[in-house]
């Protein structure tokens, strides 16, 4: 499911006109000699030029996997539904790493090119503009982690001791499954997990049924019926303790513990109980089926906010992080952006969620730890970086964090509290499993404050320079 593609037409038209004399470009992987109906390696977020494809919308991701920590290998089936957004004739998934086996698109074989972390597909006959298609796709191997030079450290599927630890944003999703890998395109998930006896796997949504054990393997199956972007998927396992039951106002909880953080698996259990019930109160009702949460022994030092089952990489998380990674569930998970440059919309609600959390719980309020922030020298770099831009090198940049949850601290102020937790209501109800960018949250700030907030959302969004006036 994904929205309007987000096609780089002026890029498009800008190789057009180039004039006749230019040196012929050199094709490279993000400029291919044009395939009449092919789809775009890429799904037109232009500072991911490779992330996502083109000219399809998958719907369903139907994930039999197998893996054996021992010999880390995984064997896979992936199942995709989709349509096509235009005449195919031949389209791409991402995948990184791993061989891939038979592929077939209804039934029929299809040849399969591989280039970087781009797999082509070609069907027997095109695809016409808005059939619907299955595409199998039987692969197998050592799924390998990102390591990014950046400060995302690794990321995606990550062996572990005892199992893999496996958290993907921003597009680590090819690391174990092909995909259309950017969050514009957003599908329905289930998963069946085959893993030795003794360790359990943990995927987003629900069991659909008791775990089956025979001949030494057990199969998990899972199903997350809400829509879902790639980057949020995990199939986590090894050794877990679980508790399961319902949160104070009913909703689902299931909350997994390695054995190591045994002593954390009640407080878990009900922080993230307690929290997703009075995030439910504030920023409306809770998007999925359940809640809860995941930690690995991982030695991450991070939390990701897989939808369902935020996981926490090898540490006691404290009721902040969980207030953020919650948060998440309503802003990241239901709530998704079309392009990763509007990062804020995730990070600075979930951070600004935490000042929230404080406020309510009766320590520092939201308007001392703005203070606080604000209080740092105009040479900080948090003031260099306009968080409203995540930078392509640098998306979790602290000022996409931090001062994004300033931008809505002050747009707080300004148009009072009646307004700004109506403006969040109706933000979530409105995009619910939906997409959104920044200009729709400053429309809708407007809209329903009835203010000019252009000068706010520029001087907290997008000057390289720390705020004085808004
Ligand atoms: N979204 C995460 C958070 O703020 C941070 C994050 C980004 C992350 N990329 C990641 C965590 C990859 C784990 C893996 O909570
Ligand atoms: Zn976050």
């Amino acid at each position: 499911m994904r929205s309007t593609p987000l096609v780089p037409v002026m890029l498009l038209s800008l190789l057009a006109c180039s004039p006749s004399n230019a040196a012929a470009p050199v094709p490279t992987a993000r400029q291919q000699p044009p395939v009449k109906d092919a789809g775009a390696p890429g799904i037109g977020d232009r500072d991911f030029p490779l992330d996502g494809n083109g000219g399809y919308d998958v719907a369903h991701y139907g994930l039999n996997l197998a893996y054996d920590p021992k010999s880390k290998h995984l064997a896979g089936t992936a199942t995709i539904q989709a349509t096509a957004t235009q005449r195919l004739a031949r389209f791409n998934l991402d995948l990184s790493g791993l061989d891939v086996g038979a592929v077939k698109i209804d039934g029929r074989d299809v040849t399969f090119s591989r280039k970087g972390d781009e797999l082509t597909l070609v069907p027997a006959a095109p695809l016409e503009k808005g059939a619907r298609f299955t595409a199998v796709i039987a692969y197998s191997g050592e799924p390998k982690p990102i390591k990014d030079a950046g400060n995302l450290g690794i990321y995606g599927f990550v062996p572990t001791g005892d199992g893999a630890f496996v958290t993907c944003e921003p597009s680590g999703a090819k690391t174990w499954f092909p995909a259309n890998d950017h969050p514009a395109d957003k599908a329905r998930f289930d998963f069946s997990i085959t893993v030795p006896q003794g360790l359990t796997a943990l995927a987003n949504g629900e069991m659909t049924k008791p775990p089956a054990t025979a001949s030494g393997k057990t199969t998990f199956t899972w199903s997350e019926r809400h829509p879902m972007v790639t980057y949020l998927a995990t199939m986590t396992l090894g050794k877990f303790e679980l508790r399961q039951g319902k949160t104070p106002a009913g909703t689902a909880n299931l909350t997994a513990v390695d054995p190591k953080f045994h002593s954390e698996l009640n407080k878990l259990y009900t922080t993230s109980g307690e929290v997703t019930d009075y995030w439910s109160k504030v920023f409306g009702p809770y998007p999925f089926s359940s809640t809860g949460g995941v930690i690995d022994d991982f030695a991450a030092g991070y939390a990701l906010e897989n939808q369902t089952k935020p996981i926490y990489g090898g540490f006691e998380p404290d009721e902040s992080i969980v207030a953020h990674e919650l948060a998440h569930q309503w802003f990241g998970d239901s709530l998704s952006i079309k392009r990763w440059r509007d990062l804020w919309l995730n990070e600075g609600f979930a951070t600004y969620a935490e000042w929230l959390w404080s406020e309510h719980k009766g320590r520092n309020t939201a308007e001392t730890i703005f203070k606080s922030f604000y209080e740092r020298g105009a040479t900080d770099p948090m003031w260099a970086y306009p968080p409203g831009v995540a930078q392509p090198k640098d998306l979790f940049n602290e000022s996409v964090y931090t001062r994004g949850g300033m931008t809505l601290h002050a747009l707080r102020k300004a148009i009072g509290d009646t307004a700004f937790f109506k403006l969040i209501k109706d933000w979530t109800a409105g995009h619910r499993y939906g997409y959104v960018t920044t200009q729709q949250f400053i429309a809708l700030a407007e809209k329903v404050s009835g203010k000019q907030l252009d000068k706010l959302f520029d001087a907290w969004l997008f000057q390289a320079k720390r705020p004085t006036s808004w």
